[in-house]
């Protein structure tokens, strides 16, 4: 059975797809520029996942105490264990001042100094003179900071009068015959319509795939649909077994506790009461990188010294903390804390588990924004009309492991960067290209698909296995033996959504057919996820092989592109790391050895 659409069409200059911080930014910042400009978004854009953004915002502003956006330099391509580019590390450092100096002005109520400055913080791998002494660089609004950007861009987004489509599910790219970007088909989820956007430039801003895994920092609306639609439009996605745990995610129920927390001094401790960071990590202790505490803390867990009636998580303090620190500047997680795990943060110590929390792989993209494309020939090649910021989007600035508080400013940064270069590239109301290739039947036939899928297997169940065998078989430490088993049962599960079943066709609104889109988006990306993470045999940031315990930059300083097709086989090559810089303003870092 079919059903029969009737197409609204829609002519931009420019389509964002996805109201999040990056998204936001970019879409006010061209129509700012007199782009006329659409943002599509599967949520109301303040609730787009950035409003869960806790600790802040890195940028070298030194306002409490000497920096220099060079250290945030060194800091980056140190903490993406030489897996960043360094010429998009640059422009990101470079450019994080001025960045946020415009979100001041825009109205992002940040906490301020006693001199009324933006008040800093410190956060993991964030040093002063290439690792000498700890940097406060994170810029914060209490422990809110993405709720206020969020809210601030979106009322800079009216303010410039862009126009949004809300809760409109973007289905697929529309992909000309030259392999270009002319669009995006979507559904409105209100009344079922379907809409065709017909775009000079296409901005994927769609967040990641946290998702996939079972538990995570992550929305239930973390479904990395951009990143999905990148790999039906048959391109590849860069760097997807790099995914980060959060150290404190709240044991259980896995809602984020802000490393603001060990900013302001708190630490971790075992079963014994030890301060176990000291060993792992000397010089930075609880500050050191992500993926070093995660890992650290996995360590202490499985050998015995784990707390509870399991032994299976740890302690965070804060409890010698003055009350007035936790109240002023860390309100939101003092609440989290009472609300998900029954603590009172002034008494006692909060239950805490490396969560999944972000996706450094995406959409490759040069420091422009310009998804990338790339050939043996070519590997800085560039899709026509298309482009992808934010954490949809592997630019790459973070590598095989972000720091704390550089999500945030990618988004603000490759947004405006993305607004620049749209406002470059495009003359506003131009002719639309005609449409030759895709002419959006393709989205509208997977639509009608799942409508009438008549399985046996329920949504929510096939989700539920996809999302243990990614939390089993891609965990903080991973083996080959288990990577193999994992690229084995994600293979069949994603073979499993041929028998995927509506559940109640009766429903008049069944947000199943939603979930179940979503689904498909997650399966893709859990599957190039796998076995790129099989795929690589040496240690390197959030990706920690035992049985290839070294990093390998001889083998593998290299950045893993994976295609996938409809049938589910992968195909993986790759692009070389960049590292030389933009300009001689700044030297670049050669690798060596990472210790925190
Ligand atoms: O811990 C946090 O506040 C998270 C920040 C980030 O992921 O950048």
């Amino acid at each position: 059975m079919t059903n029969t659409y009737e197409i609204i069409d829609h002519e931009f200059d420019v389509v964002v797809v996805g109201a999040g911080g990056a998204g936001l930014r970019a879409g006010f910042g061209c129509a700012e520029a007199g782009l006329k400009t659409a943002f599509l978004s599967k949520v109301f854009p303040t609730r787009s996942h950035t409003v869960a953004a806790q600790g802040g915002i890195s940028a070298a502003l030194g306002n409490m105490g000497e920096d220099d956006w060079r250290f945030h330099f060194y800091d980056t391509i140190k903490g993406s264990d030489w897996l960043g580019d360094q010429d998009a590390i640059e422009y990101m450092c470079k450019e994080a001042i001025p960045a946020i100096i415009e979100l001041e002005h825009y109205g992002v109520p940040f906490s301020r100094t006693a001199e009324g400055k933006i008040y800093q913080r410190a956060f993991g791998g964030m040093t002063t003179h290439y690792g000498q002494g700890t940097a406060q660089r994170t810029c914060a609004a209490a422990d809110r900071t993405g709720h206020a950007i969020l809210h601030t861009l979106y009322t800079q987004a009216l303010k410039h009068r862009a126009e949004f489509f809300i809760e409109y599910f973007a289905l697929d790219l529309i992909m000309g015959d030259e392999g270009e970007c002319l669009g995006v088909m979507a559904w409105n989820l209100d009344d079922g319509t379907i809409h065709r956007f017909r775009a000079h430039q296409t901005i994927l801003a769609t967040g990641g795939y946290g998702r996939t895994f079972f538990s995570c920092t992550s929305a239930h609306t973390c479904t990395g649909d951009g990143n999905a639609m990148v790999l039906r439009a048959g391109l590849p996605l860069q760097d997807m077994e790099f995914i980060q745990f959060h150290p404190t995610g709240i044991y259980g129920a896995g809602c984020l506790i802000t490393e603001g927390v060990r900013g302001e001094g708190g630490y971790l401790t075992n079963s014994e009461g030890e301060r176990f960071m000291e060993r792992y990590a000397p010089s930075a202790k609880d500050l050191a990188s992500r993926d070093v505490v995660s890992r650290s803390m996995t360590i202490e867990i499985r050998e015995g010294r784990g707390v509870g009636e399991h032994k299976d998580h740890i302690h965070l303090h804060l409890e010698h903390l003055d009350a007035d620190i936790i109240h002023e500047r860390l309100p939101g997680i003092a609440e989290s804390a009472r609300i998900f795990a029954g603590v009172d943060v002034t008494r006692e110590p909060i239950p805490v588990l490396p969560t999944v929390h972000y996706n450094m792989g995406g959409i490759p993209t040069n420091f422009m924004t310009e998804v990338l494309a790339p050939t043996r020939k070519d590997p800085n090649r560039a899709v026509p009309g298309l482009m992808a910021i934010g954490e949809a989007a592997c630019v790459s600035v973070h590598g095989a492991n972000r720091l704390g508080s550089n999500s945030l400013l990618d988004l603000v940064v490759f947004g405006r960067a993305a607004a620049k270069r749209c406002a470059e590239i495009i003359q506003p109301g131009s002719p639309h290209k005609p449409m030759r290739g895709d002419d959006g039947s393709r989205a509208i036939a997977r639509l009608d698909h799942y409508r009438h899928a008549s399985g046996s297997t329920p949504t929510a169940q096939l989700r539920g296995k996809m999302q243990r065998i990614m939390q089993n078989h891609a965990p903080v430490f991973r083996t080959g033996d288990v990577l193999t088993e994992g690229v084995k049962l994600i293979d069949e599960a994603y073979q499993a959504k041929s028998d995927l079943g509506i559940a109640d066709r009766s429903m008049v609104f069944n947000t199943d057919l939603v979930e179940t889109l979503e689904l498909d988006n997650l399966l893709s990306q859990a599957v190039v996820a796998m076995h790129a993470a099989a795929n690589r045999e040496e240690s390197r940031g959030a990706h920690a092989r035992e049985d290839f315990p070294e990093r390998d930059d001889k083998n593998w300083m290299k950045h893993t592109l994976i295609w996938c097709d409809e049938q589910g086989k992968t195909e993986i090559g790759y692009r070389p790391v960049t590292l030389t810089t933009l300009t001689d303003e700044v030297e670049p870092v050669p690798p060596k050895a990472r210790v925190y």
